[in-house]
């Protein structure tokens, strides 16, 4: 179930039905290219991911969801022009046959949209039922259910009392609490159904102690948010690499352009505010300061998103990084990513909703709330409260693999690899 259907929910539709139909591949999916070592670099055992552990089979899968805007998925793919129309038009008719259910919206939380495909109620209590008769509809047609928003950016909002408990947010609902945003009433009816949620954002949605708490009372867990595309994700590349090699960095001067709804909505203060937070906390994390005074101290750290039409989905993300060296001698770095936002999230979307579903039908995860092996794919990893987020990305593609050997009884690699020396 997909909470807001727009460039990446129809590009990861489009492409899951594109590559069932032997049309495209998978690319860019851990879960259907990617394998895994197990045992000794020796033994030769590197099955792909999908064969090792009992993931669903993309046959399986059924998709519907909720948007503010009542077009089917072919109409709203093409409006997004992600896809090219050749692409579309092979798969039109199954896309046609996708039309969303109303939403729960309110222009409150995103200044930039004015939707009409809206549900009314009396309450945000009364909202939240309606989406759990939804989630009730789709749950009698399917065996399992697993919801991800990928839903517009909605205004910075900080955790509040509303959100301590269960019994706090239940009482917000009937009240119309203003710090209950639309992205937290999808995720509570979620996991009241005991359905596992990912958010694609980086909304204030399920980083919140009564969501915790729903989640491990009904089985359905939770990960971080904000999928971790594009200049994020070079960022926790680069970063750990300067730290490896004890290299100083004095600035990093990140800007994008982009052109498509979501860099409309990005374009409001409000929503950016939210991006914002998400796209400056990986910095301190990876680089350490406290530990590192003399590399990382004074580090000035941007972060702009520039709203420019002709670019539709095809962002560029420029970052210029001051480094320094021994003595302190200074160097440059400069990436450009020519990149394209929703051919990057889709496949990451994809692998959450799968990964999910099998944390719910694993015993030793199911219970736990947080699914901290997810972190692989958020700019803002979700960990234990009290408990530093890892942002590297190799350490979280490490954490990601070993769990799932753990989970299947198999060793877990250290890569100490004295064995092969004895
Ligand atoms: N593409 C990427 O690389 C990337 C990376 C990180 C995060 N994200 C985030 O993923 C989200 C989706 O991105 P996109 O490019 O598909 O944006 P988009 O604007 O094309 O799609 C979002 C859709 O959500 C709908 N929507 C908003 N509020 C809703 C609500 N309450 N209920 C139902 N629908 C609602 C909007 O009408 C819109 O169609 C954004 O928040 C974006 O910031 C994207």
């Amino acid at each position: 179930m997909v909470v807001g259907m727009g460039a990446v929910a129809t590009t990861l539709i489009a492409g899951v039905e594109a590559t069932r139909k032997g049309l495209a591949k998978p690319i860019g999916s851990l879960t259907q290219m990617g394998t895994i070592r197990l045992g000794k670099r020796t033994d030769n055992r590197t099955p792909l991911i999908k064969d090792f552990v009992p993931l669903a089979s993309l046959d399986d899968i059924e998709f519907t969801g909720w948007e503010i805007f009542p077009d089917n998925m072919y109409e709203a793919a093409a409006h997004a022009q992600v896809l090219e129309s050749d692409h579309l038009k092979t798969i039109r008719p199954f896309l046609e046959a996708i039309k969303p259910m109303p939403a729960v919206f309110d222009q409150h939380y995103v200044k930039r949209l004015n939707g009409t495909h809206v549900k009314k109620g009396k309450s945000k209590c009364d909202l939240a039922q309606q989406l759990r008769v939804d989630i009730q509809n789709f749950k009698s047609k399917v065996d399992r259910v697993v919801m991800i928003w990928t839903g517009s950016t909605e205004i910075f909002l900080e955790p509040s009392a509303v959100h301590e408990t269960v019994a706090s947010f239940e009482k917000g609902l009937v009240e119309d609490d203003p710090n209950i945003a639309p992205s937290q009433i999808y995720a509570y009816a979620a996991l009241k159904e005991g359905i596992p949620f990912a958010n694609g954002a980086p909304n204030l949605t399920v980083d919140l102690p009564c969501m915790i708490e729903l989640s491990k009372q009904n089985g359905a867990p939770i990960c971080g948010k904000d999928f971790k595309t594009g200049q994020t994700f070079l960022k926790t590349v680069l970063a750990p690499a300067f730290k490896s090699r004890m290299l100083g960095v004095s600035g990093w001067y990140s800007t994008n352009i982009l052109g498509n709804r979501d860099g409309e909505v990005l374009d409001d203060p409000e929503s950016f505010k939210t991006k914002e937070e998400s796209k400056l906390g990986v910095l301190e994390y990876i680089l350490q300061p406290g530990l590192y005074p003399d590399l990382y101290k004074d580090i000035y750290h941007k972060v702009r998103i520039n709203y420019y039409p002709p670019r539709g989905d095809n962002k560029e993300g420029w970052d210029n990084i001051d480094i320094f060296g021994w003595l302190g001698y200074p160097m440059q770095i400069k990436v450009d990513f020519l990149c394209r936002d929703s051919i990057l999230a889709a496949p990451l979307a994809l692998d959450l909703v799968l990964f999910l579903d099998l944390a719910q039908r694993t015993p030793e995860l199911r219970n736990i709330g947080i699914q901290e092996w997810l972190s692989f794919y958020f700019k803002s990893p979700q960990s234990a409260p009290g408990l530093y987020p890892e942002h590297d990305l190799f350490i979280q593609q490490m954490k990601l693999k070993n769990t799932l050997r753990h989970i299947r009884g198999e060793e877990l690699i250290t890569h100490l690899g004295l064995e092969y020396y004895d």
